[in-house]
């Protein structure tokens, strides 16, 4: 990779972001397919923000993901937002398009085409996701767009039944909330035909945590685990172990990877060299991760 004059700068901005697999994610694409662009990752404390943002427009820096804990707070900073944004209320993608900064979420689709890369199409499908938090609602708001039914399950009762209404003026009654527990997680999966974990149960260093007992898991329950890290979740290890088929977070961080590499080039994302990458560096050990 050749850095000079013209090159396009892409930068991750959060907090933190040292161990994020996004700028080898994105270098390896742009290395691949001999772009002019280089993407490196900015430490960004809440109160840095609005300033960081500044210097994104002085800098004339060409494009964002924002992670946590930035990814609602950084909206008021821009010019525009898609309709996902507007009802997600998070954002991960930015594009500066000539001084004018438009925000995106590419994680609602970065999880349908992980499902559908792994041939789970959510259609006519009844859906329980796990988790009312910002991953959930933008997969909620994809999936309900494709899908029969989608029941969400979350700690925080309110956060589920927020959710739901925001989504019920466009979606009807076909989104149903209610609270994480034994008993509804036993009826609701009795009928479900696949389950989506968007809780950060399992999640390093948690390792031994799980949303589900593993006596409530079968063989045609699909199931896909939201958390990359570890790639295998607990959750996973139990689906696979009694026939289930599995579906990694991993998947999903490469495609809504993608889906941003595609919003800020305008080309088509080479998503196998960006699966490789990212594989490469999260199986890599630990203390090689900088
Ligand atoms: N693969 C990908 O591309 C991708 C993209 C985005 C996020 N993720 C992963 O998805 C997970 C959620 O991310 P997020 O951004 O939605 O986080 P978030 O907004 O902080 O939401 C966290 C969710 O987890 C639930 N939760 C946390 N601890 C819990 C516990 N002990 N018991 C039950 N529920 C618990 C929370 O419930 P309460 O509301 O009750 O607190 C909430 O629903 C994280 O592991 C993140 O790494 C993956």
């Amino acid at each position: 990779m050749t850095i000079q004059g013209t090159t396009k700068i892409c930068a991750l901005i959060g907090d933190p972001v040292e161990h994020s697999l996004s700028p080898c994610i994105h270098n390896a694409a742009f290395q691949r397919l001999k772009f002019d662009y280089v993407y490196v990752a900015f430490q960004v404390r809440r109160e840095e923000l609005a300033k960081a943002i500044q210097g994104v427009r002085s800098l004339k820096i060409h494009a964002l993901n924002v992670t946590m804990p930035l990814k609602v707070d950084v909206i008021q900073y821009l010019d525009r937002v898609d309709d996902v944004v507007k009802m997600v209320g998070a954002v991960n993608t930015i594009l500066n398009d000539e001084g004018s900064l438009i925000g995106y979420n590419t994680d609602g689709k970065g999880a349908l085409m992980a499902l559908k890369a792994n041939n789970e199409s959510p259609a006519d499908k009844k859906i329980v996701i796990l988790g009312a938090g910002g991953a959930s609602r933008a997969i909620s708001y994809s999936l309900a767009e494709e899908t029969r039914e989608i029941m969400i399950l979350n700690r925080t009762l309110e956060k589920a039944e927020s959710l739901v209404k925001d989504l019920s003026s466009k979606f009807g009654n076909k989104v149903r909330s209610g609270k994480l527990c034994r008993n509804l997680l036993r009826k609701e999966l009795k009928e479900a035909d696949l389950l989506i974990n968007a809780t950060s149960l399992g999640m390093h260093p948690n390792e031994d945590k799980t949303p589900v007992k593993k006596n409530l898991l079968r063989p045609d329950l699909p199931v896909f685990d939201l958390v990359y890290d570890p790639l295998e979740t607990r959750l996973l290890m139990e689906a696979k172990s009694v026939g289930a088929k599995t579906i990694e977070g991993l998947t999903m961080l490469v495609y809504q990877g993608a889906a941003s590499f595609e919003i800020w080039t305008g080309k088509k994302a080479p998503i196998q060299v960006m699966l490789e990458a990212a594989q490469e560096k999260i199986e890599a050990p630990k203390s090689g991760i900088v």
